[in-house]
Parts: structure tokens; sequence; C-alpha cells
């Protein structure tokens, strides 16, 4: 019998790309989510890539009791994917009380869903931003959690609630905490589409190397690194997706709860990136230092022997096809 997951938010960035995994991997899949950070004609991309006449899908949101329930009805769901949430850390300072909704709220009504359907099984999306400034490094599953912002307080507080929740009902929580997920799907299908200015680095490269934006700010060349700019672990969003599925297996052969980095374990700095991006799109990428950007840390790096001991997780995918597929996704969206 063929286990079906469903994938809230699963047309977003990470979602769409698990998605592919999944089917890959012999799921089936379910997908929720009400385009409020992605696109509908993702479903038509998705059903190119895995070959799937039709992707089963509901539009709405993760608060909406009501279209919940009808969905748990409708399937007998092995396990669920949580991946829709707010997710900027600048939008969170200006919309505080959205990302407690959404983010919050959203994981509440999600868990309450679950349990009357007897569904027991949740993959979570957490983020490194869960480590604040950690004084750490490379960072471990058992470094200190802190807030240095609204979107991280969201991510903090959510996996308190599972850790609360999960003694009260025979749940198995997989907490993933991403590190800094980039890169597209090699088909140049499906990959990362900012629907405004980007907060992000590799989107924001991306869209000067396409003439949108006329230069990278750098923000600051004064840091304790490599070369002064901040150092981020890139990992690529396939090997992130990858990572979800070995997650969801562990616990449907286990049970057993687990929080887990995915990182590679590698940082680069944001030098290197400008570095890598211009051999990828083919051009010199315009930028200018500019001052430090509030809440930056000079390095985040991910531990990645947990995720290795219980998932068997190693990243694959390096730098060079991190801004190769970024630079094929961006040239093929603007031929859509
Ligand atoms: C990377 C580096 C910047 C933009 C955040 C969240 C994290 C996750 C990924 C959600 C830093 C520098 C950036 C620019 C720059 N999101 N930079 N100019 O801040 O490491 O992580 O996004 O889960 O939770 O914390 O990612 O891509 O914004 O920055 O110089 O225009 O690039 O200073 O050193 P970050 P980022």
């Amino acid at each position: 019998m063929t286990k079906t997951i469903l994938l809230t938010g699963g047309t977003g960035y990470i979602g769409s790309h698990t998605y592919v995994e999944l089917i890959e991997a012999g799921f089936d899949v379910v997908i929720l989510d009400d385009f409020s950070n992605s696109d509908s004609s993702v479903l038509q991309r998705l059903g190119q890539i895995t070959g799937e006449n039709r992707v089963t899908f509901y539009e709405g949101s993760v608060l909406d009791q009501t279209l919940l329930s009808s969905v748990f009805a409708e399937h007998k769901f092995e396990a669920v994917m949580h991946f829709a949430a707010l997710k900027s850390i600048g939008e969170s300072v200006a919309k505080p009380i959205d990302y407690l909704e959404t983010n919050i709220s959203g994981l509440i009504v999600l868990l309450q869903a679950m349990k009357a359907a007897g569904v027991a099984r949740l993959v979570f999306s957490s983020s490194a931003t869960v480590y604040g400034d950690s004084d750490i490094m490379p960072i471990p599953e058992t470094a200190g959690l802190k807030f240095k912002n609204p979107y991280a307080f969201t991510k903090v507080v959510s996996e308190q609630i599972l850790d609360q929740a999960a003694s009260s009902y025979p749940w198995s929580f997989g907490v993933l905490r991403y590190f800094n997920p980039a890169g597209a799907h090699p088909s140049g299908l499906i990959g990362e589409d900012p629907s405004d200015i980007p907060n992000n680095l590799i989107p924001y490269i991306s869209k000067v190397a396409t003439g949108e934006l006329e230069w990278l700010n750098v923000f600051g060349d004064d840091y304790d690194t490599k070369d002064g700019t901040g150092e981020r672990d890139y990992i690529h969003v396939c090997d992130l997706a990858r990572g979800h599925v070995l997650s969801l297996k562990h616990l449907i052969a286990t049970q057993a709860c687990h929080v887990v980095n995915l990182g590679t374990g590698h940082a680069y700095s944001v030098m290197e990136i400008i570095s890598a991006y211009s051999k990828a799109c083919g051009q010199e990428l315009s930028y200018k230092i500019a001052s430090r950007r509030h809440g930056d840390v000079a390095l985040c790096v991910a531990d990645t022997t947990k995720a290795k001991d219980i998932l068997g997780f190693e990243a694959q995918l390096d730098l060079d096809e991190i801004c190769r597929s970024s630079w094929s996704w961006i040239q093929n969206k603007s031929n859509m």
C-alpha cells in the first residue's frame, strides 16, 4: 500500500523540491498551499518533472480548521511535512503579529487536525536562525536556542510546542534546522522565486546577474572571517529535500523524534559566492561594500555529525552546482 504524505506549503521553494523527492521515492503526495509565497504554475511544472498527470492539491491555509478536517477526511496520511510558514527576517520585524499567527497558530491548528485524524508523524521545517549568534562553531544541535527577531522567535516557540506535545500522544516529530538553502532543481523548472526584492544573498545576486538590480550591497567586510565578509553554510535545495525524505523514513521506521541540522559543514564568504555566481553566469557581478546588516552574525556553519549518524544524511552537491542550477532556473523563469 503506497504511503501518502501531506505537504503544507508544498508549492513553495523547499516544499516543491521535497514533493519531487517524495514522488521519486515512491510516496503519494497531497499538497495544501494558499499561494501566499508561491505561484500556482508550480503545480503544472511539478507534474512535468515527476510525470504525474495530476498533482493532488488543495488551495487554502493551515489556519483553516474546516479545510484541514476535510483534507484529512479525504486521505489516510502516513505523515505530514509542514512547510507552510512565513520566513523573512526583515518582514517579521515589520509584521510580527502575522508571523505569530501563521507560524505558531498555524502549527497548533495543524497538530489538532492531525491528532483528530490519528496522524502522528510530522516533519517540521525549522531553521539555523534558532541558534542566534552561537559561540560554538560549527553549531551542534545541543547549542542553546536564542531568537533575535520575530521570525526566529516563531521557530524557537514552534520547536518548544513540539517538545511539550511529544509525550501527550504517540507523536513522532522530525525537526530539521536548515542552514542556508540555495540552488534549484536540475530540470530548471522549479527554484527560488521570491515575489518581491529578495533578502537572501543568492536570489539577490541572481537579480544583479539578470540586470534587474544594478549591484549587490555586501553587508560588511570587517568581520573576523577569511576575507572580512559574512560566511554561511549554503546547502543545495535538492540535498535539503533528500534530507526530508530521510527524516520521514526514520520516523516511519523508528517512531523516534529527532532534531537535526541540515547543512554541509562548510562555510563560504559573500565574496566567494559572488565569484562562484560570476563563473556560473559568465559575467562579472557589480557589488559595493555597505555597512553591516543589523542582526547578522559573522559565521554560521552546521555541525553535520548528528544528521549523518541518525539519518545517514550528507550533502552531496557543491557550490558550483548551487550557482549553476540557480542561474539555469533564473534563465528558464524569464521565458515562462
Ligand atoms: C547570507 C550572507 C549577509 C544579502 C537567513 C535566515 C535563515 C534562512 C536563510 C530561513 C550574510 C550577506 C545578504 C545581501 C549580503 N532563512 N548578504 N548582501 O541571513 O544567513 O539567513 O536566510 O529559514 O533562517 O537567518 O541569509 O542570504 O540573508 O545572508 O552581503 O544583499 O550574505 O550579510 O553574511 P542569512 P542571507
